[in-house]
């Protein structure tokens, strides 16, 4: 990754584990600074020393809290006031049919998967903005453009961050800041083997063999690797991805369906 300054440095939101983490590893290989962020304390200290020793001599801080709680987005502020790479991350909902969402369920959605990447790009844009350079990635879903049974909440919540970037994309291209979505089909990371335990207890099989349903319904025959993830993300973040803005990358092994 070519940069004009050294080294550029990355926000990169529920990064302790899984996607998150992904992209803060391939960003660090890329020589990116990072500053990671997840609630469990023990857990996000593990992946800032998994990142150090991956990447040595790239500094590593990270802000423990929940994302949701207006009192961490301002903490990670506090810890990098001028990143040159956001990636907005965020736990995902527990599946529910929409049947038995309440007014509560859906607030807690929209505060959950909506709210804090918009506060944090609100925060930070113009400061890339006035600096003409940016790199904006939020890790969203596929079912944002497919959406999926049980998941209504986490598709309602990403489409108005969807709406969000797109609003935004043009004015920020003028400045060189780019704002882009990765839009993940299904990935094998501690969330995916909770769902994978959790359909195969509902099937009654074993969880190898809710893999392979599971694989059966991917035309690349299996689960994305987080690393893929990662990768995608480190070259939208790149210099070279200058020209790539308002888009919505899916990375689904072939999953989806439709046409664009
Ligand atoms: N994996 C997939 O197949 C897939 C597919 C489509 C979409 N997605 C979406 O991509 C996102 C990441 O998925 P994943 O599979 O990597 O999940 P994961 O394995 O559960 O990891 C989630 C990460 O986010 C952190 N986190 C969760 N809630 C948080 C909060 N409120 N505040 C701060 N940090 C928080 C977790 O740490 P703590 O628990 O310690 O906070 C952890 O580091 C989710 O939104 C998920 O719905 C995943």
């Amino acid at each position: 990754m070519s940069s004009a300054q050294d080294p550029r440095w990355a926000v990169v939101t529920a990064s302790s584990q899984g996607l998150g983490l992904a992209c803060a590893e391939a960003l660090a290989l890329a020589g990116v600074a990072v500053c990671l962020n997840g609630r469990d304390r023990g857990r996000l200290k593990a992946a800032a020393e998994r990142l150090a020793a991956l990447a040595p001599g790239v500094p590593v801080e990270w802000v423990a809290g929940d994302l949701a709680a207006p009192a961490t987005r301002e903490q990670l502020c506090e810890a990098v006031p001028a990143p040159d790479i956001l990636v907005l991350n965020v736990g995902g909902p527990a599946p529910r049919p929409v049947a038995e969402m309440t007014a509560k369920d859906w607030h807690e959605a929209f505060d959950a998967l909506y709210v804090p990447p918009a506060e944090l790009l609100q925060r930070y844009l113009p400061g890339m903005r006035r600096r003409g350079w940016g790199r904006v990635v939020a890790i969203t879903s596929s079912a944002v453009r497919a959406p999926l049974p049980g998941l209504a909440a986490s598709t309602v919540g990403r489409l108005g961050l969807s709406g969000l970037l797109r609003c935004l994309t043009a004015e920020a291209a003028v400045d060189g800041v780019t704002l882009n979505a990765i839009l993940p089909g299904r990935i094998m990371t501690p969330r995916q083997e909770a769902a994978i335990a959790r359909e195969a207890a509902r099937a009654g099989i074993s969880e190898a063999e809710q893999l392979a349903r599971f694989e059966a319904a991917i035309p690349a025959g299996r689960l994305g690797r987080a690393g893929e993830v990662g990768a995608l993300c480190a070259f939208l973040c790149s210099a070279e991805a200058g020209y790539i803005t308002g888009q919505h990358v899916v990375i689904d092994g072939g999953a989806l369906p439709t046409l664009f």
